[in-house]
């Protein structure tokens, strides 16, 4: 097992990482010093893994809340229902809330834990890729508004992020690849060793080799703790974080976030950002051609739908990064060296849109 911590202060919380580590008793016991326990999870995952915990945690009192599985059960009425279990079952604040599944369990887990009784302790057990390396670590907690995705929400620290990465083995391909994305994100970010790491080893990611997993979950997850370690509430730094996503969300709007997952359109958007830093950042061609080309071995997805270029604009401008009317970007100027920038020419973009999201 690899531990990392995010360094908050009081609020300083650790990352486990290892295989198997749902089978581990003495782990999840320590982690969830309650006697109250809540595990939130979902109809998908529960049957899979919530056996394994509440083994572990059989001198506890454990009460489920099995949710619908799906991002449109992120809401504030799913949320009311988790509430509503909480109080029936007169939990105090000394009861811990565990979150068992993917980043819409634990984003939504999460934003309960933060408002029952003004906020009691959550322990994350993310079981998706793209919640392992990303949603489960840094306390953003949320839950969706028919206006728009998360939209409601805290940020708070879990006490603890226990990733298991044998429960991969169970994860729809499709799942696996929306978080490679986030992966190779990171390694776009700030860290062009690990994206030459992973233009080596992506097919070895792929299989689930167990060593190459884990060196990818702990390197991303390392990445974000130091980020969020250093600007948890997104002042400044962490905005870099949301590399590619500010396109990847006009494509999850445009298309009724039903056709892609969030991590494909991550995917395409973090090619999409790498063809704007070539044309305002000075990245090199050959730069964005390996973006293209890692994205492709991770079975990714690299075109835009054609929803046109006004359209994609007309999202942009509802970016959470817009600042003073004007969108900020998150630009690079090279593998490695990403930036956050709202002084680029207009016509760059559109012509950055026009190529990517058609005229
Ligand atoms: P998800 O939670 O919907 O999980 C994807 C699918 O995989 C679901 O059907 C789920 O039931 C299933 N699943 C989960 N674990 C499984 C397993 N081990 N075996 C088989 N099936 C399994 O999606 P996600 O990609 O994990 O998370 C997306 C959510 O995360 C979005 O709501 C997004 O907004 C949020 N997010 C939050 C942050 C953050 O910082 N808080 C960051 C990124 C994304
Ligand atoms: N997923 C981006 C962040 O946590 O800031």
């Amino acid at each position: 097992m690899q531990t990392l911590t995010v360094e908050l202060e009081d609020r300083s919380y650790p990352i486990n990482i290892g295989e198997g580590l749902l089978g581990q008793h003495s782990l999840l016991q320590a982690a969830v010093p309650a006697r109250d326990i809540l595990l939130v999870s979902n109809t998908t995952v529960a049957p899979l893994y919530a056996p394994a915990v509440k083994s572990a945690l059989a001198d506890r009192r454990v009460v489920e809340v099995i949710l619908p599985d799906g991002e449109q059960y992120k809401s504030l009425a799913t949320a009311a229902r988790v509430f509503d279990v909480l109080v029936a079952n007169r939990f105090g604040r000394d009861a811990l809330v565990l979150a068992l599944g993917g980043g819409v369990v634990g984003d939504l887990a999460g934003f309960v834990a933060a408002c029952y009784q003004r906020g009691i302790d959550y322990v994350q057990v993310p079981t998706t890729l793209l919640s392992q390396v990303d949603s489960s670590v840094g306390g953003k907690t949320a839950v969706n508004h028919p206006g728009g995705k998360n939209l409601i929400g805290a940020f708070y620290q879990p006490r603890e992020v226990l990733t298991d990465t044998d429960v991969l083995k169970s994860l729809p391909e499709r799942e696996l690849q929306a978080g490679l994305a986030e992966i190779i994100k990171y390694g776009m970010i700030c860290d062009s060793a690990f994206f030459i790491w992973l233009e080596h080893n992506m097919a070895a990611l792929r299989a689930l080799d167990a060593t190459a997993l884990a060196l990818a979950i702990h390197r991303s997850c390392q990445v974000k703790a130091q980020i969020v370690g250093r600007d948890e509430r997104e002042q400044g730094e962490r905005a870099l974080l949301n590399l590619g996503h500010t396109f990847g969300h006009a494509i999850e709007a445009a298309t009724g976030y039903v056709e892609w997952l969030h991590g494909e359109a991550v995917g395409v958007g973090l090619l999409i950002a790498a063809r704007m830093s070539e044309r305002v950042g000075g990245m090199p061609a050959d730069d964005v051609a390996r973006v293209e080309a890692l994205l492709k071995l991770a079975g990714l997805r690299t075109a835009a739908p054609k929803i046109g270029a006004a359209k994609a604009a007309g999202y942009l401008s509802i970016d959470k990064k817009v600042k003073s009317g004007r969108v900020r970007l998150v630009l690079m100027k090279g593998l490695g060296q990403a930036y956050l920038s709202g002084d680029y020419p207009d016509a760059a973009l559109q012509e950055t849109l026009r190529e990517s999201f058609g005229a």
